[in-house]
């Protein structure tokens, strides 16, 4: 099986990500005993050092992310075992022989590139021009995939030119969560969720992502990018469509994929004339976490742009123009330093056409989809309060699966461990198709577009809080709130 022969390269193998996400995740699964014993990672970097030197420069982050419970000087060993550190410089050909020659044909090399975007063309065509390419190369893409629809195209475009798209796997990390898988189960494995699914009988759906982190270190980037572009367009998007979506033929990347974009492509376009009614833009300024004081967006050491309006935070108010949604709002909101980490999406039924209990307000079912903390789904619902005395009064209780405890086991893998797997495994299911990457940026660029063309201003809120006051008053305008 062609499992059995992957070297994973890894472009940017010293930078952030890599170090927090991509080298722990492989360790996670080699501690599972899920890679296969001749699964080769070739870091790469710019640095000209050993492979010793970068694996000592990994180790402390790693035994930190993998936990004591996990960690062993055995694993250790065996997980060193696996990498080969090759220095190259990416946008210089002369240098990828080195890595040409690591390379056996026989093999599937599965390129990951965690650089940014702009070196994605020079590294693609470096590849090709040292001979690295085969046919049965994968490569698997960060995000951002652009920054506009014109420019995704153009990623597209270039990529495509050097990989199959079968070949192509287009990382949207928040599809390798436990849960968001658990929404494809929860909505087509169980009849009486699927049956009440529409507008006949769902009022209104929520999605929040919720930050406590900031944009420490990394202004530079963040100002030009913003909260939609970095959360929305792509994580906020993706929660869309699976809750949106029509059930799949199959659970197949092509039928899942077919079913998402049609969802992107009936999102209606917020323009000049709706966008002060359907979105805010904020940015958050000094304030307090526990009893820690958190410096403003502006005021960051790193920040160099005094008068930026760039978003830390956004809420829209979407509409999917479908049979099934017609009529049904989707509150999408996120932001950098809220108050509390929390992503969720909260389904929030239509009250019942008549209230026969005279105690209690007609009010509505909800169901709660947990991604971060606590993974899990809670259903709220009315049930009578015990007791004999008096009228029958009824009381909101909730129904709850925490997947932790309900699975026995001892940990929620991460999502790229999820995804490596699957990368490895040639299964494309949970990442992200083209078209529906060029469709998401084609509805955030008519967004942009309204939002700058009616001076649409960033409104501060304080850090360690909910946001500002003006996301409370676009769902309360609906005689809505936000789910706390
Ligand atoms: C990344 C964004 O894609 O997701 C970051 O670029 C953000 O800005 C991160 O902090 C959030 O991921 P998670 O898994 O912590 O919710």
């Amino acid at each position: 099986m062609k499992d059995n022969h992957i070297d994973l390269v890894l472009f940017g193998a010293a930078g952030d990500l890599s170090r927090r996400k991509l080298l722990p995740a492989l360790m996670h699964l080699d501690y599972s005993e899920l890679l296969s014993p001749d699964l080769r990672i070739l870091a790469l970097s710019r640095e000209d050092i050993s492979t010793d030197q970068f694996m000592a420069g990994q180790e402390q982050t790693l035994k930190a992310y993998l936990g004591e419970q996990r960690w062993s000087e055995g694993l250790w060993q065996r997980f060193c075992q696996r990498v080969d550190y090759v220095s190259v410089q990416f946008t210089d050909i002369s240098q990828y022989a080195a890595l040409s020659q690591q390379l056996k044909p026989e093999r599937v090399a599965v390129f990951y590139f965690a650089t940014p975007p702009s070196l994605f063309q020079t590294i693609c065509e470096n590849l090709n021009g040292s001979g690295c390419l085969s046919e049965q190369s994968r490569v698997v893409l960060e995000k951002p995939i652009g920054r506009n629809h014109a420019n995704c195209k153009e990623v597209n475009e270039t990529v495509g030119h050097f990989f199959d798209e079968n070949g192509i796997y287009r990382i949207d990390h928040y599809l390798g969560k436990e849960t968001v898988q658990n929404l494809l189960a929860l909505r087509f494995a169980n009849r009486f969720i699927n049956a009440q699914w529409d507008n006949t009988c769902i009022d209104h759906v929520q999605i929040t992502v919720a930050e406590t982190v900031g944009i420490d270190g990394r202004f530079s980037y963040y100002d030009q990018v913003g909260q939609l572009r970095d959360m929305l367009q792509n994580h906020l998007m993706q929660l869309l469509c699976l809750v949106a979506m029509e059930p799949p033929n199959t659970m197949t990347a092509h039928d899942i994929r077919d079913e998402k974009v049609k969802v992107v492509r009936a999102l209606r376009v917020i323009d000049d004339a709706t966008v002060a009614d359907h979105v805010v833009r904020g940015q958050y300024t000094q304030g307090w976490y526990r009893a820690e004081e958190l410096t403003g967006y502006l005021d960051l050491e790193d920040a160099d742009n005094p008068d930026s309006d760039t978003e830390t935070f956004v809420a829209v108010k979407a509409f999917i123009d479908n049979w099934r949604w017609a009529g049904v709002p989707f509150y999408l909101r996120t932001g950098k330093r809220m108050g509390e980490k929390v992503t969720e999406i909260v389904i929030t039924y239509k009250t019942l056409a008549h209230n026969i209990f005279a105690s209690h307000e007609n009010s509505p079912n909800r169901l709660v989809i947990r991604l971060q903390p606590n993974e899990g789904i809670e259903m709220q619902m009315l049930s009578k309060q015990h007791g004999i005395e008096g009228d029958m009064g009824l009381i909101r209780q909730n129904l709850d699966l925490n997947f932790l405890a309900a699975s026995g086991i001892e940990r929620i893998p991460d999502a790229y461990e999820r995804l490596f797997l699957d990368v490895i495994r040639g299964d494309q299911s949970l990442f992200v198709g083209r078209e529906e990457v060029e469709q998401s940026w084609l509805w955030c660029d008519q967004l942009i577009s309204a939002w700058e063309s009616r001076r649409l201003k960033v409104n501060p809120y304080s850090a360690g809080t909910k946001g500002p006051a003006q996301a409370e008053l676009l769902i309360g305008r609906d005689g809505r709130s936000w789910h706390e």
